[in-house]
């Protein structure tokens, strides 16, 4: 008789072994390298042709697993990660996915697991009131912002009225599509848009200000130039909190522009959203009673562990309209609310709100709006140290956890010399990341290459934000 798991007792003792790795793992990360320093194909060359005939005991694997794996693994669980924006895991989120594997459940319809949904909507609404966004929302989790926003565009295009779901956009007479959104945008807004067929052509970049922020003027203009020229607008994504400076898009101004000419009003707050939970940051909010829809990624900033991203919609309504096609054999006769499967493209669905509710009813919000406090605290006195010098120049003002610079190198008569500045700018940033001790990512501004500081993770404190500092 195959049966896969034999009994218990191996899993257990593994498992119990296995905890004590995950909770030594997290005291002691400080110990390894930010990040990986193997060479492509290093890991592979590792592993043989095929997995093994006959099966290997745990012990072997977790071996293999520390002397092959983990040498190839950048440390996003480390406090001196400071690239890209950390995916933020915690003890109460590694728990949770322990518990979500074992479960395994799949909440494509309320009946598949009436927890996993019932969890989802009351999380999310816990969610929304902590971060003080507006009564009337519907919310759902998604892997991924960028899964979010593809949906979120898919809806706005439905919303055109042009029964695009039911003739498609080939075949027949339709106007060009547009969507706008600020130069600094998330690449996720464009890709999202190349998807649904609105062609690279169809998405405008507006220019932004001095400060990194749409330019609503801009878009006014934009958005008339192109009714001018027979294109029918159709979306509006304003970024609160971009990628490269965690600039926020002025909404009030963006959305009244939405409002007039009656486009969808996309809101990307997959970064800074979460920082929204400390209510000396809800200005970030203004305007948003006008959003058609809103990404916040709990996986970012709000030590969920990756894949954990909330869409928020005051228009359910479009979003099922565009999304929901139920086969004979997903028909149910109970009378629940939501299936959540009619809110977007995939059928399978994993229990993500068990590690969103475990993380917040875990530390509670009081510990969590701390902890977002300490990291604007520790960015604002890194920029204050920055500015003290002078061949540092900060290329965007600070903003939330995130602060960019540059080294700057002078010519004899004193003025920046670009070409050099470049190269010692990105010379500190190779030898920062070289040194296994932080790990920080680039962006260029106008330009102008910066090193770009994010913190983000539970663990980190001052000293590690501070190694930052030792490198100038
Ligand atoms: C502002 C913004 N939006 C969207 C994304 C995409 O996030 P995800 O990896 O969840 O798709 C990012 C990623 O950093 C981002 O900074």
């Amino acid at each position: 008789m195959a049966k896969l798991d034999r009994s218990s007792r191996e899993f257990r003792e593994a498992g119990h072994r296995l905890i004590d790795w995950v909770a030594d793992y997290l005291d002691g990360v400080d110990r390894y390298d930010v990040l990986s320093r193997v060479k492509p194909g290093e890991i592979a060359a590792k592993f043989g042709a095929g997995p093994s005939a006959q099966g290997r005991p745990y012990d072997a694997l977790v071996a293999d697993f520390e002397s092959k794996i983990v040498p190839g693994v950048t440390h996003w669980n480390h406090p001196a990660f400071f690239a890209y924006f950390s995916i933020t895991g915690s003890q109460a989120g590694i728990l949770a996915e322990l518990l979500i594997a074992a479960l395994n459940a799949n909440g494509m319809l309320w009946k598949t697991s009436p927890s996993l949904t019932e969890l989802e909507t009351v999380t999310l609404q816990w969610l929304r009131k902590s971060l003080g966004l507006p009564d009337g929302l519907f919310g759902i989790i998604n892997d991924t912002a960028s899964i979010n926003s593809f949906l979120a565009l898919a809806a706005a295009r439905e919303a055109l009225g042009l029964d695009i779901r039911g003739q498609g956009m080939t075949g027949r007479e339709l106007p060009p599509l547009r969507v706008y959104c600020s130069e600094h945008a998330h690449s996720s807004i464009e890709k999202g848009a190349l998807a649904l067929g609105f062609g690279a052509s169809g998405v405008i970049k507006i220019e932004s200000d001095d400060k990194y922020r749409m330019r609503p003027d801009a878009l006014a203009a934009a958005i008339a130039r192109d009714r001018a020229a027979g294109a029918l607008p159709c979306a509006v994504s304003a970024t609160l909190g971009t990628t490269s400076t965690a600039s926020v898009d002025p909404l009030p101004a963006i959305a009244a522009v939405a409002r007039r000419e009656n486009v969808w009003l996309h809101v990307d707050a997959a970064y800074a959203g979460s920082a929204t939970i400390e209510p000396s940051f809800r200005w970030l909010w203004e305007g948003i009673e006008a959003a058609d829809s809103i990404v916040v990624n709990p996986h970012k900033w709000l030590f969920t562990p990756i894949d954990c991203s909330v869409l928020y919609t005051r228009r359910p309504d479009v979003l099922r309209q565009t999304f929901s096609l139920v086969p004979e054999y997903l028909k149910t006769t109970d009378t629940a609310e939501v299936n959540y499967m009619d809110y977007g493209l995939q059928l399978g669905r994993r229990f993500r709100a068990l590690k969103l509710w475990m993380v917040m009813e875990h530390y509670g919000i009081d510990r969590l709006r701390a902890v977002i406090r300490d990291h604007v605290g520790y960015a604002q006195r890194l920029a204050s140290e920055l500015t003290k010098r002078d061949d540092i120049e900060l290329l965007a003002p600070q903003s939330f956890s995130v602060v960019v610079f540059r080294r700057i190198v002078r010519d004899r008569g004193g003025a920046i010399d670009e070409a050099a500045s470049e190269r010692a700018s990105s010379e500190l940033l190779e030898r920062m990341n070289a040194s296994g001790r932080l790990f920080v990512s680039h962006t260029r501004l106008r330009d102008r290459f910066g090193i770009r500081v994010a913190i983000g993770n539970g663990a980190t404190r001052w000293e590690h934000v501070a190694r930052v500092l030792e490198f100038l």
